[in-house]
């Protein structure tokens, strides 16, 4: 029997075992000629790029080379993402680098043309395979949900002949609802054979693992009830852990550190609404007031309480549920962090949230739900 305690190893990330082993496989096939390309889907602040980070050191140990380029957000440079990974500024270029640098000064000058995007992704998929020729490397591309359409159409073109040998191919991507150009990329690597890899929330323990690492020793009572909010993710773990440390909220006692009092919350609070701001105006408007319903709750109640349209509603969820921070269970959707829910309804002000209460206790009471539910809505909607 394996009599070794239970928890993470020293120095390795917290209950990624079987991915970090499925990454490090492919990086030796890699290492040994052979092509890899996994796609990482997870949601914000799971541990994507903590992932990927870990290849950087197994490619150095492998003598791979590395390179790493994430795609930002509303970043209009045509071919952007893979001219920053295959375009060294400093070094000598050739033919080919020469006519893409030229080719994507142009495009960002002048109007994105069709003909010379795919020009563009045609050669930045001819350096890329022509780098796996030289030698052996790493090629990560990160958020990929923000990726420009010449760098998807590149990668496009790059699956049609599937993993390209010599090269390990590593996007990642949250799980917001994908652009069409997106869709079609991800679509292309599945065919050719790319591993998915769904970096799942951690497990309640690894998500306490998270914070004893950072406090340095056992976490108390308090502070796993605060952690047992964050519904698994290791970025809401850490907040937690660091927010409650910045307000001087941690206190050692027999060598157990806990939280004491309730002041940090409030900017708990602002930390996670800050996290949620990606997610738009619209779909935060929306899961506001799905915050005054509870933790979880029917979308039908939702669509009554905010005079939206039943589709409607739908259609602005979709981005909640594909971003994780609601989560469907049979016909509710339940925040997939109570963190998180409890900052957009502390974020409300005091007269919005009566009014809200006002509208939940009309729309439950038309949808049949118990009285006492009924009135403990309109008891806070005074
Ligand atoms: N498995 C893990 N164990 C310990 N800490 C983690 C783990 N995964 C992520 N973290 C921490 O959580 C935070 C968010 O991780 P990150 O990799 O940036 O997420 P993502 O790229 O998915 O948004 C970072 O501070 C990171 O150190
Ligand atoms: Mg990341």
């Amino acid at each position: 029997m394996d009599a070794r305690p239970e928890g993470p190893r020293p120095g390795s990330l917290v209950g990624r075992g079987a991915e970090l082993d499925d990454l490090d496989g492919l990086l030796s096939d890699v290492a040994d000629g052979a092509g890899a390309t996994v796609l990482i889907e997870g949601e914000a602040g799971v541990g994507k790029t903590s992932l990927v980070g870990t290849l950087r050191q197994g490619a150095a140990i492998l003598g791979l080379d590395f390179r790493l380029v994430r795609a930002a957000q509303a970043d209009g440079r045509p071919v952007g993402l893979l001219t920053d990974a295959l375009i060294d500024p400093s070094a000598a270029h050739g033919p080919v680098e020469s006519e893409l640098v030229d080719l994507t000064a142009a495009l960002t000058d002048g109007h994105a043309q069709p003909q010379a995007i795919a020009r563009a992704a045609e050669l930045a998929a001819a350096l890329v395979r022509r780098q796996s020729d030289k030698r052996p490397w790493v090629l990560v591309l990160e958020d990929l949900h923000h990726g420009d359409t010449g760098s998807l159409e590149a990668l496009v073109r790059l699956a049609r002949e599937g993993a390209v040998p010599g090269g390990f191919l590593v996007m990642t991507m949250r799980p917001v609802p994908h652009r069409t150009e997106l869709a079609t990329t991800v679509a292309a690597w599945t065919r050719a054979g790319a591993r998915y890899v769904e970096l799942r929330p951690l497990a309640p323990r690894a998500v306490v693992d998270v914070a004893e690492r950072l406090v340095g020793s056992p976490v108390g009572p308090a502070l796993r009830g605060a952690l047992a909010t964050t519904g698994g993710n290791p970025r809401f773990a850490s907040d937690v852990v660091r927010t409650a440390r910045a307000h001087g909220a941690l206190e050692e006692r027999d060598g157990v550190v806990d939280v004491v009092g309730t002041q940090w919350l409030d900017s708990l609070d602002e930390v996670v609404r800050g996290r949620l701001e990606y997610l738009g105006v619209e779909v935060l408007a929306l899961l506001e007031q799905a915050s005054v319903l509870g933790t979880s709750f029917v979308v039908l109640d939702l669509a009554a309480m905010s005079g939206a349209s039943v589709p409607d509603c739908w259609r602005t969820l979709r981005h909640a549920l594909a971003a994780g921070v609601v989560r469907a269970r049979g016909d509710r959707l339940v925040f997939g962090h109570d963190l998180c829910r409890g900052a957009l309804y502390h974020g409300l002000d005091a007269q919005q949230r009566r009014v809200l209460h006002a509208r939940a206790a009309w729309a439950l009471d038309r949808a049949g739900a118990p009285s006492h539910v009924v009135s403990d809505h309109l008891a806070r909607a005074r």
